[in-house]
């Protein structure tokens, strides 16, 4: 079954185009990974799925619906979350009130926020502490993890794994794994080390100066990703 579909979508920035007819299918459950060299159009790619930035041509299809023309909040309303490569949380802000902001409107914001805590028992200790007080690690544990138990369809994470290092990022690995054996849908860019990470994900994207050059399995892909990255 399809979760997310872009067609064919153009888009950029002040009146330029930085991508250009890029399509990519998310099924259900599934967990697909876009790769490529930096100012490839990743971010750009993502933040029209997530409604941050309108396509100046093509199409966003979740569930059979058509959803181009909704914004952020109407997409996250859907069931949609984006979690951003920078500013994926707010700094001055302590760890408890970045949870009032990313379960705002959601019914089960209190057991979300259990759920998180048992799962992350290192949030829970440091929820009074301001966000800017974390590590890197422990930030994406917030942002990866409260997409995680929010149980979104559909979950679009930006460079989850920038900065990180290699046992930390392999734990926020860990946790994408999980979302997607729950029957999330998630749709991925990953730069730090794309061979490991398309090795686990069901399909994978290239993408270079704003299009798609190459698309496959993970397996396939994670085969040829150090001569695609140059
Ligand atoms: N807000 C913006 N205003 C103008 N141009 C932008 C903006 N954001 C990105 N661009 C340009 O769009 C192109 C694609 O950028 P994008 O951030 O989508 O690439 P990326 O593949 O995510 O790169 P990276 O690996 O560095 O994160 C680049 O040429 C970039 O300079
Ligand atoms: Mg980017």
């Amino acid at each position: 079954m399809e979760c997310l579909n872009i067609n064919n979508v153009s888009a950029g920035y002040g009146g330029g185009l930085v991508i250009w007819g890029v399509t990519i299918r998310v099924e259900k459950g599934e967990l697909v990974t876009l790769v490529g060299p930096n100012g490839a159009g990743k971010t750009t790619t993502c933040r029209v799925a997530g409604g941050i930035l309108q396509p100046a041509k093509g199409e966003i299809i979740f569930k059979g619906d058509n959803v181009t023309k909704l914004n952020a909040e109407e997409m996250y309303d859907k069931g949609i979350v984006y979690i951003p490569q920078e500013e994926n949380i707010f700094p001055s802000l302590t760890v408890s009130e970045n949870l009032d902001v990313a379960f705002q409107g959601k019914e089960n914001k209190d057991e979300c926020r259990k759920k998180l805590f048992e799962r992350f028992p290192v949030l829970g200790e440091r929820s009074t502490q301001k966000a800017e007080s974390l590590s890197g690690g422990e930030i994406q544990m917030l942002g990866v993890g409260s997409a995680l138990v929010l149980e979104p369809d559909l979950v679009i994470a930006d460079e989850p794994f920038s900065k990180l290092a290699p046992s930390i990022a392999e734990q926020i690995l860990d946790v994408i794994l999980e979302m997607k054996n729950r029957g999330i849908s998630v749709l991925m860019v990953s730069e730090t080390n794309p061979e490991r990470t398309l090795k686990k994900s069901d399909r994978g994207y290239f993408m270079k100066a704003g299009e798609i050059t190459k698309q496959g399995s993970g397996k396939e892909l994670a085969d040829e990703a150090a001569e695609l990255m140059i």
